[in-house]
């Protein structure tokens, strides 16, 4: 795979993901398989550190924790990885502001949410042709995987690319740009030992520069205490480590009923595929939900601009397939709870708007959607009319007989408490905490050794 950018070929590293090294877990009496989690493999020019050999993965996943969090990596001099991507927020947005900013002023912004980096560490690559294994009707399910809200980008080094370079984010003009700012970092030294075969100095070339940083990024990616901990309540109890309350229950049964909420369909909430050992509740499938207009977005104040998703006019490949336009991936719900925007151009708010959203869109659109000229609620505001057919309308959008939202309130509260459960953190009621905290961290550590 090749990336050409400013000139500069990158394709001299190549990360595969391993074939499946170990065989599924036991869990609750469910094999599940793991494969996409393994670390990635390094081949290529820039493969020797120090020793002559490959830098060790604890070496790469530090130096990776240390660009991601170095804000002298942008022009601004004040904008990292992290401050889109917080640690204390599951790895996504530490504030409600729709989308983040950014730019050498720090006053540019972009059209997307910034998403959490939780447990998006292995999406498949993006296809138009995902059938899921573990479907058993082996159907295509259309365009699936990738990475960002439209899947344009596989690879995770490939994708650390786009912020340092995005002029509305780390807002570097080029790569050289890049490495110049990394030669000045505190860590310079350090990364120039780790990635310098004997002999060599990796810091007098560019391209060799570029090349660990962004495998150095990936690896941290993958670590699995920061970006796949499954440490919710909901893997607690997949665990049997703890119980669900009545209402969580309830609120389960509401997200995997599929005359009820639906949900699990996009977001599934036990592993479908032969890649998981726990689910991700995204199944990295794309649909149009007619979300409503940002109208905050600078972008938008332009009536002609749309962001289209699949179609583009970010992503570039499928501008001419009208049946991807408006086309988003689904996000993973875990940690949800935790966030404080939502949607691709982060419209909503609370997680309850959102919940709400799903079940009344098509009955009340005035309170969603903006108004036309004559005062009615412009329906899918955010898509051009051509593009409307490709909104999704079955359940839970589609209303029950009577013009009924699918969920009444108290079962919106029950499915709120539900998705309250995949926030990572969970620690077991104090009147269990000796014997469940000892299980947990014991079975934690097995589970994060063996899923790597
Ligand atoms: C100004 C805010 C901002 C900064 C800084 C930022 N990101 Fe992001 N990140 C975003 C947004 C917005 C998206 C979604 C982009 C899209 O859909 O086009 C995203 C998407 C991602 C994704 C894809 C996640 C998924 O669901 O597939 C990864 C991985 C990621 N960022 C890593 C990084 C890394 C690594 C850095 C630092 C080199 C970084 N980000 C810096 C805002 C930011
Ligand atoms: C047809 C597939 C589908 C179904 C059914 C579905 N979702 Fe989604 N969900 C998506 C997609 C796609 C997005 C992103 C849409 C966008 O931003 O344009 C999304 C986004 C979300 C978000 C925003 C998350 C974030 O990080 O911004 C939440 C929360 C959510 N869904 C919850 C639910 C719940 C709860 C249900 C059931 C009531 C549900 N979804 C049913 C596909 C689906």
């Amino acid at each position: 795979m090749t990336l050409r950018l400013a000139g500069l070929t990158l394709g001299l590293i190549t990360l595969l993901a391993t074939p499946l090294t170990h065989a599924g877990h036991m869990l609750d009496g469910q094999l599940l398989a793991c494969g996409n989690d393994a670390p990635p493999v390094i081949t290529g020019r820039y493969n020797k550190g120090a020793n002559g050999d490959t830098p060790p993965a604890e070496k790469l996943v530090e130096m990776g924790r240390k660009i991601f969090f170095d804000p002298g990596l942008s022009a601004s001099g004040q904008q990292s990885c992290a401050s889109c991507h917080n640690p204390a927020h599951a790895y996504g947005p530490p504030n409600a502001l729709s989308v983040q900013p950014g730019g050498p002023g720090m006053d540019e912004f972009g059209v997307r949410a910034a998403p959490s980096l939780r447990y998006v560490h292995a999406p498949q690559n993006f296809t138009e042709h995902y059938v899921d294994l573990m479907d058993n009707n082996g159907q295509d399910s259309g365009p699936a995987g990738g990475r960002t809200w439209d899947g344009r980008v596989n690879a995770a080094r490939e994708q650390a690319l786009m912020p340092l370079l995005d002029a509305k984010e780390m807002a570097n003009r080029n790569l050289s740009e890049v490495a110049a700012r990394l030669r000045k970092a505190p860590y310079a030294a350090e990364f120039d030992q780790v990635f310098s075969p004997p002999g060599t100095h990796i810091l007098d070339d560019e391209e060799g520069v570029i090349s660990w940083l962004t495998t150095a990024i990936e690896f941290f990616e993958q670590s699995p205490e920061d970006f796949h901990p499954f440490t919710s309540k909901y893997d607690a109890y997949m665990r049997g480590q703890a119980q669900l309350t009545k209402q969580e229950q309830r609120g389960f049964k509401l997200f995997n009923d599929k005359n009820k909420g639906n949900c699990a369909t996009c977001h599934p909430s036990v592993a479908t595929s032969s890649t998981v050992i726990y689910p991700r509740f995204t199944d990295f499938e794309f649909a149009s939900l007619g979300v409503p207009r940002n109208r905050h977005l600078p972008a938008n104040q332009d009536a002609s601009y749309f962001d289209l998703g699949l179609c583009g006019p970010m992503r570039h490949d499928m501008q001419d397939r009208p049946e991807y336009c408006g086309k988003f991936r689904a996000p993973t719900l875990r940690n949800a709870a935790l966030r404080h925007s939502f949607f691709h151009n982060g419209v909503l708010h609370s997680l309850k708007e959102v919940v709400e959203f799903y079940v009344t869109r098509d009955i009340t659109p005035q309170r969603w959607y903006g108004k036309d000229a004559q005062g009615h609620a412009q329906r899918y505001d955010d898509l051009p009319a051509r593009y409307q057919g490709n909104v999704n309308t079955d359940v839970p959008f589609k209303p029950l007989p009577g013009n009924k939202p699918r969920l009444t309130q108290q079962e919106i509260t029950d499915l709120l408490a539900f998705l309250g459960t995949l926030s990572d953190g969970y620690e077991a009621p104090a009147n269990h905490a000796t014997p469940a905290k000892r299980t947990t961290t014991a079975s934690l550590a097995s589970h994060s050794t063996s899923s790597r």
